[in-house]
């Protein structure tokens, strides 16, 4: 009986050696040592044996019931273990993937093309300011070289405020027409080389399809001892390439600003019909409507007038040059994605948002 219980102890640790999942061992243990497995039962014929030797076959069969045991226990604890690990690895969660869910809003589109314009500048080595909204009609006009007489100044195109002597004694604020008086506010506390550029709101007392009585800007400046037209060629050839495609050209048109001399209006050739005027049905592209250049920006080479205006040697306009630029956000976001009427975009209609979320 003795060699049978060894027989049986040997075949069970075999067994449970051999096994793989813990699924798997608790079948062995049921077939080993379950209610109707041969070595439990064993024992309920001990009675038959010997006196002597009664003991002896006892004590061997309930050693091997717990070796048996021990072995299922240990066995399966380590593959608990290794089915963890696997399970852990098969259920892994990749936590940098995006999620899944729904949007749930998005950004307002000229807040998007403006970021898009931010960060073209930034690739190109500008810094990004801001100024004021209410500014005074010193940095507005008169720091901008504008004449006394200049139509810009006239009440009927600019909303000023009502002095406030708290504020400012007798200065005369206003909304900005534009953000160009960060030009000097800037200049005033930086030193050169400068290359900034400057989104922001600014307000004129216009209202149509194109036109909202509150709109948005970026200005750009460039100071350095050797800045020419050639470099402000360069940089607004890489703007215009980057937010209207890489194909598009440029032109310079040659213009008039108070602050700029010479002055130019920066062209981009029309992404639309790819300059040529015409789409391929032969019909008069609408956008450029039939010419290939649509016009995008106001630029030029900063009058030394408003490098004097600064009053610091360090801008001295004997010393330092560069050029300026400035363009409306909206009039961007509406060449970019065709919007013929602007004022939606101010409507807050969310079926208007939704298209361009
Ligand atoms: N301030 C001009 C405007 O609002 C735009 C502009 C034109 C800005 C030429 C510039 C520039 O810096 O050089 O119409």
């Amino acid at each position: 009986m003795q060699e049978r219980i060894a027989e049986l102890r040997a075949a069970g640790e075999a067994a449970v050696a051999a096994a793989t999942t813990t699924d798997e061992l608790e079948e062995l243990r049921v077939a080993h040592l379950g209610r109707k497995a041969e070595l439990p039962n064993l024992l309920r014929d001990v009675s038959k044996l010997e006196p002597a030797e009664r003991g002896i076959v006892g004590k061997a069969a309930n050693q091997a019931r717990q070796a048996l045991q021990a072995a299922i226990d240990a066995r399966v604890a380590e593959l608990k273990a290794s089915e963890l690990d696997a399970q852990l690895i098969a259920d892994r969660v990749d936590i940098t993937l995006p999620g899944k869910a729904e949007p749930v809003g998005g950004l307002h589109l000229l807040t998007r093309v403006r970021r898009d314009i931010e960060d073209i500048f930034l690739g190109l080595g500008f810094d990004i300011v801001e100024g004021p909204e209410t500014e005074t009609v010193h940095y507005n006009f008169d720091a901008l070289n504008h004449a006394e007489n200049h139509p810009a100044r006239d009440r009927a195109d600019t909303f000023y405020l009502a002095p406030s002597p708290h504020l400012d004694g007798d200065v005369q604020r206003l909304l900005r027409t534009h953000t160009s008086p960060m030009q000097v506010r800037h200049m005033e506390r930086a030193e050169p080389p400068v290359a900034i550029v400057v989104p922001g709101r600014v307000y004129r007392p216009d209202s149509d399809a194109t036109h909202t009585p509150q709109f948005h800007q970026v200005e750009g400046l460039w100071i350095d001892t050797d800045t020419t037209l050639a470099d402000l060629k360069g940089v607004l050839l890489s703007f215009a390439r980057a937010i209207f495609g890489p194909d598009r050209e440029i032109r310079l048109r040659p213009h008039f600003f108070p602050f700029t001399e010479p002055s130019v209006e920066i062209d981009v050739s029309c992404h639309l019909c790819g300059g040529t005027g015409t789409l391929k049905d032969r019909s008069r592209c609408p956008l450029c409507k039939g010419t290939g250049w649509i016009e995008i920006l106001g630029s030029g080479m900063v009058d030394p007038n408003v490098l004097a205006a600064v009053g610091r040697p360090e801008f001295d306009p004997e010393k330092v040059q560069g050029f300026a630029f400035g363009m409306g956000i909206e009039r961007i976001a509406m060449l970019r994605y065709g919007l013929s009427d602007l004022r939606p975009l101010y409507e807050n209609d969310v079926r208007l948002l939704e298209q361009y979320a």
